[in-house]
């Protein structure tokens, strides 16, 4: 791997520091078809794909944003015919092993969302590795939503805190919005704030359905490889000019 010079980028002056998303979330849409476009197999866009993803992430680390979720794999996405299965779970591995020594001295924290036990062996050690040599990082936290499914971890909540009421630890009277959010894999992660969607898709596909509740939502169609930073600076200000009620008046 020839190592890239580490630029580091500044906030746009017209971007007010104050009121930046404290966590964004990114549902990585459309690789396959940018592939398709350029009559190349659709694993090409999900190589391609990575690359937005890196210049994100440093981004938002530069610019002050606290968190930053990206969808990898969906439980859904098993669906996939199993050569295009099998790619991403290797290219996960890779792009994890060949990045981590750097994502770690730039005080990235990394962690994972989803049913990570049905994740390949050597991928699942890959992500352990990555989250123990990181967690105590000061930079952005960074998680990354691999077998991941809205309504499954929804599911393994209830079970979770059926179990406890079964064993008498919990009543049924304590379960609360509070409980039950310390449940869900984001248990330690506020909600985010912006939501983006590449490639035009108005749908939210399984992701974070609990804790985008209030999430301000920014779709582009422009396809993921093709999301680049003058983009993400017109979702942040975007994302400034909305109003954010809450349910009030
Ligand atoms: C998103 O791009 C990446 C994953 C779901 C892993 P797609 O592979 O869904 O690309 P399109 O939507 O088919 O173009
Ligand atoms: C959502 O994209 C999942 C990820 C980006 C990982 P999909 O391509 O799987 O979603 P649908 O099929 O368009 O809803
Ligand atoms: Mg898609």
């Amino acid at each position: 791997m020839t190592a890239e010079p580490l630029v580091t980028t500044t906030l746009p002056p017209d971007l007010d520091r104050d009121r930046l998303p404290r966590h964004v979330a990114v549902i990585m849409d459309g690789n396959g078809r940018w592939a398709q476009r350029r009559g190349l197999p659709r694993i090409m866009g999900h190589r391609q794909g990575v690359d937005t993803l890196k210049k994100l992430l440093r981004t938002c680390n530069d610019w002050g944003i606290g968190a930053l979720t990206a969808y990898a794999f969906s439980t859904e996405n098993w669906g996939r015919p199993h050569a295009e299965v099998d790619f991403l779970m290797t290219l996960f591995e890779r792009v994890l092993r060949q990045e981590l020594a750097e994502m770690n001295a730039e005080g990235v924290r990394i962690q994972f969302v989803g049913n990570l036990q049905s994740l390949p062996a050597s991928l699942q050690a890959e992500i352990a590795r990555a989250v123990q040599l990181t967690h105590e990082n000061p930079g952005i936290c960074f998680t990354i939503a691999t077998n991941y499914g809205g309504r499954q971890e929804i599911v393994q909540a209830c079970q979770a805190i059926a179990a406890e009421v079964q064993l008498g630890k919990l009543a049924p009277e304590d379960i609360d919005e509070h409980l039950f959010s310390r449940h869900l894999y984001t248990a330690d992660l506020a909600d985010p704030d912006l939501l983006i969607r590449t490639s035009g898709e108005m749908r939210i596909s399984n992701f974070l359905l609990w804790q985008l509740a209030y999430a301000e939502l920014y779709v582009t169609d422009t396809l993921w490889p093709d999301f680049h930073l003058d983009e993400f600076h017109q979702a942040l200000s975007d994302y400034q000019q909305r109003h954010r009620r809450f349910g009030k008046v």
